[in-house]
């Protein structure tokens, strides 16, 4: 299954209308997902703009990176129906020119809705220039002032630049399950801290949640974020919640269709990717593919979920989740693979991070716990190769890591029978601040939980043991399918089946769940060292009310050799 149709797959036929379609006919024009509206002027004026015409107004306006973030960005919308001439035209930085954009569709497996999104990769840019574009198509109702926002190209080579990063953002929305106003502050403190681009780490809005309303659940995600995400990349993974029902074997239509992302050269593109900024290679992966724990979509009865009629989808019935573990097999794992040893060999990256959304050393009391499927697929990936630093959500709280190598065997507990089990428990390296306050990274990866984008479950309690009062770590270490519930015709999930000793957690914060990551990088000089220094700024207070305020929590410095020494 693939929704994300190339450039130029398909044209306008000599016998389709040239009126864009409205959502309800396009729903009726079964094959049309995918074509290309770009190139044709549909001459318009404003009598074909009239109340009830197709309304191709853009919307949920945001920014990515493709494949040279110095060189560009993909400008990604949607409208409420078909965009007729969708455009971006770059205003200025730039000579003004028009980049014609490509349509996406699809149609929602549950509610019947066609989303149309439209996409526009800006390349051949100046590095580390601010160019202004407008947003606009022929049936736009703003055509005459369109949107219109800025954003700046990448550095190239070693310079100083700034990412920010948190997970599980949800909508200001409150009428959908899992949204919070919090969401909204949470854009905003983007917009404060100013990156260059920001690592959004899985959750996005929790639309599969919302079954009956999942396309608009996305729009109030899209809209929410447009605030910040218009005037910079927002670079996502995909997460648990990202996983819907009828919309792709692997649930992931929605997101696919809505982002626009570097290619990865498998039979698998926009799920993971990877881009070099500065000195800085980021690799984004798609956990749900090595993670035992089963966190898709997920009915938990007594009543079947049963999907509009107009979609011709059956009933599923309760205790069906939809489990996508393994599905890539193992091309993820092997992508990942070469891209390390690639960047092994490259000396113009010295540090590299790593974004996905669950995790492999997280404490978190009521939350998910820590992942024995990444630590076994991906964390000797990221010993041998020297990864520095893995930022992810899932938990709706912070904790940082020490820096872990390498793993202690069969020193986990069964929850249940008490019996040893291997949980391949992570290993510090170092277990104290330095003396010169500085985090060497080459001698372990350092892993972050950033799950406190604006949800409206913060889980910012965390695991003690109870004999020894150390940290405690929950760990998943099987598969955790549906079993039969409580009440008759009900299904749930078992709880992590293992407890550790969480001797790898360094920090939790207990004061709130929610709050971003500052990370300012500094190439240093020649023959010298670089540095990272990390600030995480929570929102005090935010678990009871949602508040704008957000303050410095901690702060620190990780900082080794250059590669060009
Ligand atoms: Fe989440
Ligand atoms: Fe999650």
């Amino acid at each position: 299954m693939t929704v994300a149709a190339p450039a130029g797959a398909l044209g306008y036929s000599p016998g389709m209308s040239k009126k864009p379609l409205s959502r309800r006919a396009f729903v009726t024009g079964a094959g049309l997902s995918g074509l290309v509206a770009a190139t044709t002027s549909h001459g318009f004026t404003d009598g074909d703009l009239k109340e009830g015409s197709p309304d191709g107004t853009p919307e949920q306006i945001h920014l990515t990176w493709g494949e040279d973030p110095s060189g560009g960005v993909c400008v990604s919308w949607a409208s409420a129906s078909q965009a007729a001439n969708p455009r971006v035209e770059l205003t200025a930085g730039a000579k003004p020119r028009t980049f014609h954009a490509v349509q996406r569709t699809y149609t929602d497996g549950l509610n019947g809705q066609t989303v149309f999104t439209y996409h526009a990769s800006i390349s051949g840019l100046a590095a580390d220039t601010v160019f202004t574009y407008a947003v606009t198509a022929d049936n736009d109702r703003n055509r005459l002032r369109p949107f219109t926002a800025s954003f700046r190209t990448a550095p190239r080579g070693r310079a100083r630049f700034r990412w920010t990063s948190y997970g599980d953002l949800a909508t200001p929305v409150l009428s959908w399950v899992l949204s919070s106003p919090q969401s909204t502050f949470a854009v905003k403190a983007v917009e404060r801290f100013q990156p260059l681009f920001h690592l959004l780490n899985g959750d996005l809005c929790y639309a599969n949640l919302n079954p009956g309303a999942q396309p608009a659940v996305w729009a109030d995600f899209g809209n929410n974020v447009q605030a910040s995400a218009a005037n910079r990349p927002w670079m996502p993974c995909p997460g648990n919640h990202e996983i819907e029902f009828g919309n792709g074997s692997d649930g992931m239509n929605a997101y696919l269709t809505r982002f626009t992302l570097p290619a990865n050269g498998t039979a698998f593109p926009g799920r993971w990717y990877q881009f070099q900024v500065g000195s800085a290679l980021f690799i984004s992966l798609h956990a749900d593919d090595v993670i035992f724990q089963d966190s898709g979509a997920f009915v938990g009865g007594p009543a079947p979920l049963v999907p509009a009629p107009s979609t011709g989808n059956p009933p599923i019935p309760p205790g069906t989740s939809l489990y996508i573990h393994g599905y890539s097999g193992g091309a993820q794992t092997r992508w990942l693979e070469q891209v390390l040893a690639a960047a092994a060999q490259n000396r113009s990256i010295d540090w590299i991070i790593v974004q996905m959304h669950q995790d492999a050393l997280s404490s978190s009391k009521y939350g998910n716990g820590s992942d024995k499927g990444i630590r076994e697929a991906w964390l000797p990936l990221f010993d041998r190769y020297g990864v520095d630093l893995v930022l992810c959500g899932h938990d709706h709280d912070y904790e940082r890591s020490w820096p872990v190598r390498g793993c202690n065997h069969d020193v986990g507990r069964d929850v249940l029978t008490g019996a040893p089990v291997d949980t391949l428990q992570p290993r510090p390296v170092i277990t104290a601040k330095p003396a010169n306050g500085e985090f060497d990274t080459t001698h372990g990866t350092i892993h972050f939980i950033l799950g406190g984008g604006g949800t409206s479950a913060p889980l910012d309690a965390y695991g003690e043991n109870p004999v020894s009062r150390v940290p405690q770590a929950k760990v998943i270490t099987r598969p955790n399918r549906p079993i039969p519930g409580a009440a008759v015709g009900t299904f749930t999930k078992p709880a992590a089946d293992a407890v550790e000793d969480a001797i790898w957690s360094a920090r939790r914060d207990t004061d709130t769940g929610y709050g971003i990551a500052v990370f300012d990088l500094d190439p240093g000089e020649p023959g010298g060292k670089t540095s990272i220094t990390i600030s995480y700024h929570h929102a005090l207070g935010a678990d009871k009310r949602a508040t704008a305020d957000y303050e410095l929590f901690e702060q620190l410095v990780l900082a080794k050799e250059r590669r060009d020494r």
